[in-house]
């Protein structure tokens, strides 16, 4: 018997200097802002991605777990309502929760290609590798883009479901993220699916303890974002003087993760030539986290062109996945 061939290729929208001017860009604005702030994605390096993996692990944090059951429960039914020959992952990471995704499109005999798109091409290549070890002839077209700005460059051909999983949407404002989610629309032909993973509402003492775990990992994921600033920027952040903040907004229903200066000091960032004084309590936002509802998730993508074809959660009712048409 013939042994079908897996194929691999890397696409990499992103030229050598962009990450690099899109980081000096965003921390300029974010510390020259009041409040201070500064993305999320910055969070991602090796190390940060490393915390990030095992906080999915930590008794506190839910989301992940749960997604992983409602795929475990769902996921052929996904893929036998979708069709899709092609599986377009944004913000793939690790690929960890799309193995079954593949493995559901695989025997349900439709899929031919599975493109994760991501900003890191390490990550990328080490995905696409594990992946074709375990589903011999997948051909993997992994994009190394960035999927807030770059959503012009997927691939075009194919019957395509696009996966937006973890609950990342949630990073975006929700003005960030009615454009984000009319530019993915404008992207889709009749046929294509979208697969949004979201986190909902529930209780704040479990949200803020998902954000402020007992083991201080999620503390140490938010500081990593200032060795990122010291490493890329020739900064001089210390990062143990910044204490981690976790706090839910109920006006917005999202969480919100800051570094409070604990004391008066000035940093200095070389490669932009700045010297940012920050005040004794001071407070700088690292991340917001949004919660929905399903109806509100309905709305919003019915707004941006979608219909809903099916929500699911899992049985505690914590997390959703929701699987659009256009
Ligand atoms: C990867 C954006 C889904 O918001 O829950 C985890 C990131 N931040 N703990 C989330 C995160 C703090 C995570 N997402």
């Amino acid at each position: 018997m013939p042994v079908s061939q897996s194929t691999v290729h890397l696409i990499d929208h992103l030229d050598r200097d962009y990450l690099r001017q899109a980081l000096e860009r965003d921390v300029r604005a974010g510390l020259a802002s009041r409040p201070k702030q500064l993305p999320p994605k910055w969070f991602y390096d090796a190390a940060g991605s490393e915390l990030f993996t095992r906080i999915t692990r930590l008794p506190e944090y839910y989301p992940t777990r749960r997604e992983l059951a409602i795929l475990r429960a769902r996921a052929g039914e996904m893929a036998a309502a979708c069709g899709a020959d092609t599986l377009v992952e944004l913000g793939s990471g690790t690929s960890e929760k799309t193995v079954l995704l593949l493995d559901a499109l695989t025997a349900a005999g439709t899929l031919r290609a599975y493109t994760p798109v991501d900003v890191d091409a390490h990550t990328l290549a080490e995905a696409a590798r594990r992946l074709t070890a375990r589903l011999p002839g997948l051909t993997v077209r992994a994009v190394c883009a960035d999927f807030e700005h770059h959503l012009g460059l997927l691939p075009r051909t194919g019957r395509r479901m696009v996966a937006f999983l973890g609950g990342t949407i949630g990073n975006l404002d929700p003005a960030t993220r009615e454009v984000f989610l009319k530019e993915l629309r404008a992207t889709l032909r009749p046929g294509d699916t979208f697969l949004l993973g979201a986190d909902l509402v529930k209780e704040t003492g479990r949200l803020v303890a998902a954000y402020d775990d007992a083991a201080g990992v999620t503390a140490a994921f938010n500081r990593n974002v200032l060795h990122v600033i010291n490493r890329e920027l020739d900064a001089d952040f210390e990062p143990d003087a910044f204490e981690h903040v976790a706090l839910y907004d109920e006006r917005h229903d999202w969480i919100e993760m800051r570094l409070r200066a604990t004391r008066d000091m000035t940093v200095r960032i070389g490669a932009l030539d700045l010297s940012v004084p920050f005040a004794a309590g001071e407070e700088t936002r690292t991340e917001i986290s949004a919660k929905f509802r399903l109806e509100g998730l309905r709305d919003e993508l019915a707004a941006a062109g979608f219909t809903t074809l099916r929500q699911y959660t899992d049985p505690a009712g914590d997390f959703s996945l929701t699987l659009a048409g256009v």
